[in-house]
């Protein structure tokens, strides 16, 4: 696909060396640069930027109508139901997270709420210090067990009020298969919540009919991980989960009527937003909706996945590489992790960054009782690292592809792998010390 299609695709870097060249971002996952459409477009609304649900001046009717009208581009990009669904828009896929944990405390009173051991710590944290929570196990390959769900939720005899999975990994990039999980769930009369934060940038998607066992509840993503900055997050939920009750962050722009008596909420979605919104994260986001639905989804996944299996077709023999994948690119997105023997996870990433101008993410990535069941890590063994600071923290190096990139780009970092590889006492410890640039 088109590089042009991004701002900044022609950055140049500068090398340990001295050298320049083209910065190669591999770090989708965590943030992709954004559309140039969604910039161009940014700029071109900036002349009508104004207050929005608050003015009666012509800019501000503008305003509100672009953010509302960005409620109707999401429903329609997830397939959801007008009569029946909202759009809330929040920061990002973790606040919606939490709102939504915040909110159904009264719905999942005294249930259990099902995570797995494949989520980001977003999709964890928000239900394990609210809820009475149990955890989906994942293969020896990092594969979520459908087996253990449908176990856990026989377990808990119709109790589990929720099952928290993740669309695609973080780490991995194995996509789940959610409606069939929406199915087991609904079967034992569980909701579902797909965080969408990884999956929606690259694969199709739908909620589903709501009369359909195979339907999602609930979905959440983010737009600084589909070209669209300014930090604006998507929450898709049906609306009467939000009628009664109210928000977890109160302020202006929420009410009907306010006495020192008592409270009259407006309806959702509108309830949910206290302050001013953030038009500006809305329109960029709509406006990255237009360009993906342009592009057509099933054309990125399409193209994505043949960066991936070639990448993985590169990496995959080059001496020292340990992979943590299944190499099933079909049921993936476009993440891959791994290591290299010998050299530690921080100290690559290193190296590719100020060797190869390569961004990637090393670490745990926000995930860290999925990478310690990658590793195979034992508790005893997590507790050595917990309690030694001298221990070098566990982890992998995380490259994700966005649709700009390029096989060119992939060449060179297989070719730099190599080279690193074949001469791996040379670079170790070469910039463990030393400051970035
Ligand atoms: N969750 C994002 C990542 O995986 C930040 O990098």
């Amino acid at each position: 696909m088109e590089k042009r299609l991004v701002v900044g695709s022609d950055s140049l870097v500068r090398l340990s060396n001295g050298n320049s060249v083209n910065y190669i971002n591999f770090d989708n996952a965590a943030t992709t640069p954004p559309f140039k459409s969604v910039i161009d477009e940014i700029t071109s609304f900036s002349c009508n930027y104004s207050s929005i649900h608050r003015g009666t001046g012509y800019k501000s009717i503008i305003s509100s109508r672009l953010y509302d009208e960005g409620r109707e581009i999401v429903l329609d990009f997830v397939g959801g139901n007008r009569d029946y669904h909202t759009v809330i828009f929040l920061k990002n896929t973790t606040e919606c997270i939490n709102k939504l944990s915040y909110r159904l405390q009264d719905t999942l009173k005294d249930k259990v709420v099902l995570s797995t051991y494949m989520e980001h710590h977003s999709n964890l944290l928000p239900w394990k210090y609210r809820y009475n929570t149990d955890y989906v196990e994942v293969d020896s390959s990092g594969r979520l067990c459908l087996e253990d769900l449908e176990f856990k939720l026989k377990l808990y005899g119709g109790k589990v009020g929720l099952v928290a999975v993740t669309g695609a990994s973080n780490v991995t990039g194995y996509i789940n298969p959610i409606y069939e999980i929406a199915k087991i769930c609904h079967k034992y009369g569980a909701k579902i919540l797909v965080d969408g934060a990884q999956l929606i940038p690259h694969s199709p998607f739908k909620m589903g009919d709501i009369n359909d066992p195979e339907h999602i509840d609930f979905i959440a993503f983010s737009g600084h991980k589909m070209y669209a900055p300014f930090g604006t997050g998507a929450l898709v939920a049906p609306k009467e989960i939000f009628k009664n009750g109210f928000s977890e962050q109160l302020g202006g722009g929420i009410v009907k009527y306010v006495s020192m008596e008592d409270v009259v909420w407006l309806d959702p979605p509108m309830k949910e937003e206290a302050g001013t919104p953030n038009v500006m994260g809305v329109v960029a986001l709509s406006t990255s909706i237009k360009m993906l639905q342009d592009l057509d989804m099933r054309k990125i996944e399409e193209y994505e996945r043949s960066l991936t299996r070639y990448a993985i077709d590169l990496i995959q023999n080059i001496p020292g590489i340990i992979l943590y994948d299944d190499k099933n690119v079909d049921e993936k997105v476009s993440i891959i992790s791994f290591n290299m023997e010998g050299l530690h996870h921080n100290e690559l990433a290193l190296i590719l960054a100020r060797e190869g101008g390569i961004a990637v993410r090393n670490g745990c990535f926000c995930a860290q009782p999925y990478v310690q069941r990658l590793l195979k890590i034992s508790k005893e063994e997590m507790m050595r690292y917990r309690s030694d600071e001298n221990l070098p923290d566990p982890g992998l190096v995380r490259i994700s592809f966005g649709l700009y990139n390029d096989y060119d780009e992939i060449y060179l970092l297989s070719y730099l792998l190599n080279e690193i590889s074949r001469n791996i006492n040379y670079y170790k410890n070469k910039y463990i010390n030393s400051p970035f640039y």
